[in-house]
C-alpha cells in the first residue's frame, strides 16, 4: 500500500474492537489462550503505529461486561495477560510519553489487576502524547445506565441536563468521539461498545484477525477513513 496519510485530516481518536483471537488460534490448532498471548504483539504494534501516525487518543476494547461469561479458565488466562502486560510495558508508556487511561466497570477486575492499572495510570499522568484508553470490563449500555444514576443524584430539573452535561458523566468524559471506529475478523456489529460515544463515527471492518493486525493495517484504515465524506446529517 502505497498511499499516505493526509495527516492535515488525521482522526483524533480511533477506537478498536480487537476480535477474532479465540478463532485466529483455532486455524492453528492451538487453544483460544495461545490467541490471547499472540493479541499482544498486535497491540504493541499498533500502538507504536498510533504514535508514528499523529493519533491522539487510542481506544482498545480488550474486555467487554459481557466477556465474564466466558470459561473461567479462560476469564483468567485474561486477567493473567493483562496484568502481566501492564507491569511489563510501564515502561514503554513512559519511554513513549503515553498516558494511560481506562473506561469501563474496573471494580470488578482482580485487585491484583486494578493495582497494577492503578499504578501506571500514577506513573503515566502527567505525559503529553498519546492517550491510550483501554475499555476493561466495558459496555455502553452499563456506562449510559451509569451516567443516568449519577445524574439523578445530582440534578432535580430535567431542563438542566443537556447532551453535554450527560457526557460529563461518561466515562470518557475529556475524551473526543471517535472519529474512527475499526473492528477485526470480519464481524459487522457494535458488541455494547461505545453506544453513545459512536454515533458519527465512521466504521471500518477488516477480515483480519487481531493477532494479524499491524500498524500496516492501521494505516491502511486511516487512509480508507480519509477517502470518506462525513457530512453529520447535513447535505
Ligand atoms: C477478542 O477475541 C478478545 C476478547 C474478546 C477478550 P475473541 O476471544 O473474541 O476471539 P473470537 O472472536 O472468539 O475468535
Ligand atoms: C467484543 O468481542 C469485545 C472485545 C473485543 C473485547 P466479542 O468477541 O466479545 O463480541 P461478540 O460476542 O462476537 O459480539
Ligand atoms: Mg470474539
Amino acid at each position: 500500500m502505497n498511499d499516505i496519510i493526509d495527516k492535515k485530516k488525521l482522526p483524533t481518536h480511533i477506537a478498536i474492537t480487537m476480535d477474532g483471537n479465540g478463532r485466529w488460534a483455532k486455524e492453528k490448532g492451538k487453544n483460544r489462550i495461545f490467541g490471547h498471548n499472540q493479541g499482544i504483539k498486535a497491540v504493541k504494534d499498533t500502538i507504536e503505529g498510533a504514535i508514528e501516525y499523529g493519533v491522539k487518543f487510542l481506544t482498545l476494547f480488550a474486555f467487554s461486561t459481557e466477556n465474564w461469561k466466558r470459561p473461567k479458565n479462560e476469564v483468567d488466562a485474561l486477567m493473567k495477560l493483562l496484568i502481566s502486560s501492564i507491569h511489563n510495558e510501564t515502561k514503554t508508556l513512559l519511554k513513549n510519553n503515553i498516558k494511560l487511561k481506562t473506561i469501563g466497570n474496573t471494580m470488578q477486575l482482580p485487585k491484583k489487576c486494578q493495582n497494577e492499572l492503578s499504578e501506571c495510570i500514577r506513573l503515566t499522568k502527567n505525559n503529553t502524547g498519546m492517550t491510550l484508553i483501554l475499555a476493561l470490563s466495558y459496555s455502553g449500555k452499563w456506562e449510559i445506565l451509569n451516567a443516568v444514576k449519577m445524574i439523578l443524584e445530582n440534578y432535580s430539573n430535567e431542563n438542566e441536563i443537556s447532551e453535554s452535561i450527560f457526557e460529563q458523566y461518561l466515562s470518557t468524559k475529556s475524551v473526543p468521539d471517535p472519529e474512527l471506529l475499526i473492528r477485526t475478523s470480519g464481524e459487522k456489529r457494535i458488541s455494547n461498545f461505545m453506544l453513545w460515544q459512536i454515533a458519527y463515527s465512521e466504521l471500518y471492518f477488516t477480515k483480519k484477525k487481531w493477532p494479524d493486525f499491524r500498524r500496516e493495517d492501521l494505516k491502511e484504515a486511516i487512509i480508507d477513513y480519509q477517502k470518506r465524506e462525513r457530512r453529520f446529517g447535513k447535505t
